[in-house]
């Protein structure tokens, strides 16, 4: 998948320049691309070519009578301490108020949906509301009562955990990729501070997870990710936290895009687990801890990820993920791909059954 991300980039920084300078690069012709190819196989060298563009400058942005509610360590503190959770994190700044796509959308409802008795958390560092667009949506979500969606300020929010200071001498500086790295530290963050599941907004949740504790998932015989992850209240769920927090505080990597993510789940399993491969990281080896197999929630590689925009295979695509508790959609490489509401491809059929309150009033587009 990193590789994958990073062949991504790397054609849309190419892309990019072709646009930009069309003659220039006709003229040199493949020396160019050639040039550029030699020098994609250096991290540095790729992240030059994709200088920060995200800006973060909302996070520390004070609160405003229009901003989403704060979050409360009291009243939402005990709520988590005390129940079963599930947490979505928005780590992006917006112009205009913050954005939550349908597909976004569909899997907060879905995650809601399908797990009643258990809290779910969609924690935003923007200092907006929503948009004008994006509010139609969101008071669908909230017909569900164990939503929750609140604000988060990050030094309130480090506060007494092992990456107060780190977090304090500006981390995110040295990131080019500031809103992904934020969303990496903020998994293990909130999975430290609370028991409970992590879950990217490009999941849809099939079924139940409320008896899943301590795992996470394989997107391949080889590698572990970080899209799904589940830490208990457990002794061991509580030492993998931690260890994944220490982990992350170590091997930042600002320059590396998926060094932060699946790579701290990664090498913690790694140690704890006592091998290198995500196939051999039975729960046995691993003390207790599940590593899921790929098709628990990555039922279709992220290579195949247009099966399920796809009519033409669908009963297949459909019968392979039957069984999977919760379905990964690859966002980062099937965002532009557009789903008419009424089309009869996989992904369109699972987002009518799992979150049909996001796929039913989100227009036209899904
Ligand atoms: C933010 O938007 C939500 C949803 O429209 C609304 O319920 C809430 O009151 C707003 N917050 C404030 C502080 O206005
Ligand atoms: C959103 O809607 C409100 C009231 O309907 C309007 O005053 C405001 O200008 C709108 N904001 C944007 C960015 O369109
Ligand atoms: C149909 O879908 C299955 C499951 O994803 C896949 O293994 C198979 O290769 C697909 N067939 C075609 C023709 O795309």
């Amino acid at each position: 998948m990193i590789i994958g991300i990073y062949i991504d980039i790397f054609i849309n920084s190419i892309k990019k320049v072709i646009k930009m300078r069309k003659k220039i690069i006709i003229s040199s012709g493949c020396g160019i691309l050639l040039f550029i190819f030699v020098l994609s196989c250096n991290n540095e060298l790729i992240a030059r070519f994709n200088p920060p563009i995200e800006d973060i400058s909302c996070y520390s942005e004070p609160s405003n009578f229009n901003s989403i509610e704060t979050f409360d360590m009291k009243v939402d503190g005990d709520r988590l301490l005390r129940g079963k959770n599930i947490f979505f994190h928005e780590t992006s700044c917006f112009d205009d108020g913050i954005v939550l796509n349908a597909r976004q959308s569909c899997a907060v409802e879905s995650a809601a949906k399908m797990n009643p008795g258990t809290n779910i958390y969609l924690l935003v560092l923007s200092n907006m509301n929503f948009s004008n667009a994006t509010k139609n949506i969101i008071k669908h979500l909230m017909s569900y009562k164990n939503i929750h969606i609140r604000r988060i300020f990050m030094e309130k929010y480090v506060k007494n955990t092992p990456i107060e200071e780190w977090w304090a001498s500006n981390v995110l500086k040295s990131s080019r990729w500031p809103r992904s790295h934020m969303s990496d530290i903020l998994r293990y963050l909130t999975l430290w501070k609370f028991p409970g599941i992590y879950l990217d907004l490009d999941v849809v949740v099939k079924s139940s997870l409320e008896k899943l504790t301590d795992f996470t998932g394989a997107e391949s015989w080889d590698d572990v990710a970080a899209g799904v992850i589940g830490f208990g209240p457990s002794h061991l769920g509580r030492q993998i936290a931690d260890a994944c927090l220490r982990d992350l505080k170590k091997n930042f990597r600002g320059d590396i895009w998926g060094n932060n993510g699946p790579g701290v789940i990664t090498r913690t399993l790694q140690k704890i687990c006592a091998t290198k491969y995500a196939r051999d990281m039975t729960s046995k080896r691993c003390h207790g801890f599940t590593v899921y197999p790929p098709s628990a929630f990555y039922p279709i590689h992220y290579k195949m990820w247009k099966q399920y925009f796809e009519s033409k295979n669908k009963t297949q695509v459909l019968k392979v993920i039957e069984n999977a508790y919760a379905i990964h959609v690859w966002n980062k490489l099937s965002h532009s791909e557009i789903i008419n509401v009424g089309s009869d491809v996989p992904y369109a059929t699972i987002a009518s059954q799992y979150c049909p309150q996001v796929y039913n009033n989100c227009g036209k587009v899904f």
